[in-house]
């Protein structure tokens, strides 16, 4: 059997007709039938209720279908992932959450590029979903991000658990009462902005995750396009949000970030690759991150492309 097969027999599955699925497919109907009934004659199973106009899948049929277009999608993966690993050699393309590009992300770059200093780096702000059908397209060669998107061709690393803190306007009570932490509880009656609004999941939901996970519930929150918003609706007086950790010098003649008191909420920080890919660049790349969380002083647990 080979991928033809299952691509004709997929056109006349959607089409429910021979004719119709020839035309799609830009060929003649007798080759096309030729071919359906040879792979039928393979396995040794109808596939197509000949006798029904509509054409009809058998139910062997319909389980064919289900298995062939799955296939032709892994196939179509397969070429777009090795076509973009051919080209990588001069180039990478890397994926990044917006809240990354606030913190070390430009440092890491600042560093890999002297590694590098003839290679081409393309930038893209692209959420954590839309990284993993960049990679999967071909379209990046590497994402940090900060959720976690299952996808058996993509291989995920949690570099490191980023604290969050909360910010809240310099005249709040927190700060006029001299907290220096809160806790989740503090944070029920108070009214949040949350970010960003899509596509969901987002952050927005991560946090109420946090909420839910120690059966509190937010009175009050907005849900708010992005993190700048939040952050201007802070400095306006309106309410607080939460942020990671490296956020924290971002307007802050007008806003205060007090952490958590329990330490324990945190954001991960997620680098994804496609599977197998262990090129030398990716590998230099997790090495300078390394590198710069030593200089940090962050906390996090070594992992290898
Ligand atoms: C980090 O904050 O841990 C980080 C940011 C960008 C890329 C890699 C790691």
């Amino acid at each position: 059997m080979e991928l033809r097969h299952l691509r004709y027999f997929v056109a006349v599955a959607e089409e429910k007709s021979f004719n119709k699925a020839a035309e799609r497919l830009f060929i003649s109907q007798p080759p096309l039938s030729r071919q359906i009934r040879q792979l039928e004659e393979e396995i040794n199973v109808t596939l197509i209720d000949r006798d029904n106009r509509p054409l009809k899948l058998t139910e062997a049929g319909e389980f064919f279908y289900d298995h062939a277009i799955q296939i032709l999608a892994k196939s179509e993966k397969l070429k777009a992932m090795t076509m973009r690993k051919a080209n990588s050699d001069n180039s990478i393309s890397i994926g990044f959450v917006s809240s990354i590009l606030y913190g070390i992300l430009p440092k890491i770059i600042a560093r890999f590029r002297t590694f590098y200093p003839n290679l081409e780096i393309k930038l893209q702000e692209l959420n954590s979903w839309q990284q993993t059908q960049g990679l999967v397209d071909g379209k990046i060669d590497v994402g940090f991000g900060r959720l976690l998107f299952e996808d058996a061709s993509i291989r995920r690393m949690v570099l490191r658990q980023e604290s969050l803190v909360v910010a809240v306007p310099i005249n709040h009570t927190f700060i006029k009462e001299g907290r220096t932490s809160v806790n989740l509880m503090d944070l029920t009656s108070e009214s949040l902005f949350l970010y960003p609004t899509s596509p969901r999941p987002s952050f927005i939901d991560y946090v109420l995750e946090l909420f839910e996970a120690r059966n509190l519930k937010v009175k009050y929150f907005t849900e708010v396009r992005e993190l700048h918003v939040a952050l201007g609706l802070v400095a306006a007086g309106e309410g607080l949000t939460i942020v990671p950790k490296t956020l924290e010098h971002l307007r802050n003649q007008e806003v205060s970030y007090l952490p958590f008191e329990d330490g324990l909420l945190t954001s991960p920080i997620v680098m994804s690759v496609r599977h197998f890919d262990k090129s030398e660049l990716l590998k230099t790349l997790l090495d300078v991150t390394y590198q710069i969380y030593d200089e940090e002083g962050f906390d996090y647990k070594r992992e290898e492309v």
